[in-house]
């Protein structure tokens, strides 16, 4: 039976065998998690520390990671100086906790003072595809579980007003992506955050720049592959990130990560022969962050920035960071 493609996705993915309850994300796909667990921890530590400053040091402090997928992030963070053993860290996830895990492991997000991080979470809440027919009607997509879609009903209600706020379609055949189920999953994670700051990093668009035709694809073992619900590939689809938190800061992770201190400088050329194995060490560390800082690929993502108020986006100096506007003008897709 044909069904719309949330209902669909929400099954494949999380419902009774679905994919993210069988698998690893690690298996199918890189994250910058995955890329440079070390690196990408490091930035994560030195902004937890601004938010334990902020926050004038708070016992205990959290550090929680929503779609923590197999804790690759919490599992490789060292710990800040300063912070010890107030430290309280949880992965929020629905798969299941691996084997060796030292922190909580939850499937609901709990309350937050510290600071909550969902490093690609959000492109898989599932969502609804639409499409303007012939008479220039928004329509609900359907799909089969063999992946063949079809027209359903008209967009109505909240998902109407969404499409007309956020991505409103102009010509026949145009598709779109309604976002709204990842708002509503957004705002109840934040709203957990009681003392601190809320991160939500992802691929996604803004609204001068939606991606024409929208962008579900599925994942398997690496590749590409054709979105089809059956459970046996990842279903992902690019975050409009505007919507979350109208208003929110919004930086490309490559601006993030070099106000956080990770730099792809090349090592002194002296130490190849003075230090030959660190210069080796140095050489892959300035590798790794060269993937995370591809204007191309994981740079180009958005960090989304939600402080819970506005004294400590202050004291996180985030005004520094080069903003969004430099990317437009770019016409820079992620
Ligand atoms: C793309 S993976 C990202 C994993 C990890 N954050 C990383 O960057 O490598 C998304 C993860 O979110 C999890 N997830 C999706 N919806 C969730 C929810 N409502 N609560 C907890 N985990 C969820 C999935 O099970 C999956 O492991």
């Amino acid at each position: 039976m044909a069904v719309s493609w949330r209902a669909a996705a929400q099954e494949a993915l999380y419902g009774p065998g679905g994919f993210y309850l069988a698998n690893r994300p690690a298996a199918h796909f890189r994250t910058s998690v995955h890329a440079a667990p070390g690196l990408f921890a490091e930035a994560i530590g030195e902004l937890l520390s601004r938010v334990d400053h902020a926050l004038g040091r708070p016992d205990p402090l959290d550090l929680v990671d929503v779609g923590a997928g197999g804790g690759e992030l919490l599992s490789a963070l060292s710990v800040p100086s300063g912070i010890g053993r107030r430290l309280r860290l949880t992965a929020v996830e629905r798969g299941p906790r691996p084997e060796g895990v030292g922190f909580r492991w939850t499937a609901e997000v709990p309350e937050v003072t510290g600071l909550l991080v969902a490093n690609e979470w959000l492109d898989n809440v599932p969502l609804d595809v639409v499409c303007r027919d012939a008479a220039g009607v928004d329509r609900v997509v359907l799909v089969s579980p063999s992946g063949a879609e079809s027209l359903g009903p008209a967009v109505a209600g909240p998902d109407a007003a969404w499409l007309e706020r956020w991505w409103p379609l102009r010509e026949p055949g145009e598709r779109a992506e309604i976002g709204l189920a990842r708002d509503v999953a957004w705002a109840a994670a934040a709203r957990r955050v009681r003392r601190g700051l809320a991160v939500a990093v992802d691929y996604g668009h803004v609204s001068d720049a939606r991606p024409a035709g929208g962008t579900l694809t599925g994942y398997r073992d690496g590749r590409q592959v054709p979105p089809v619900p059956d459970g046996t590939c990842d279903l992902t689809a690019h975050v409009a990130m505007d919507s979350l938190a109208p208003g929110a800061a919004l930086r490309r992770q490559r601006d993030v990560l070099r106000a956080l201190g990770i730099s792809a400088g090349l090592p002194p050329r002296e130490q190849a022969s003075t230090d030959p194995a660190g210069y080796l060490r140095a050489l892959s560390s300035t590798s790794r962050a060269a993937e995370l800082l591809d204007p191309d690929g994981l740079g180009a993502f958005w960090w989304l920035f939600q402080p819970q108020n506005a004294e400590d986006s202050q004291l996180l100096d985030l005004e520094p960071f080069e903003g969004d506007a430099a990317d437009r003008a770019e016409g820079r897709r992620v």
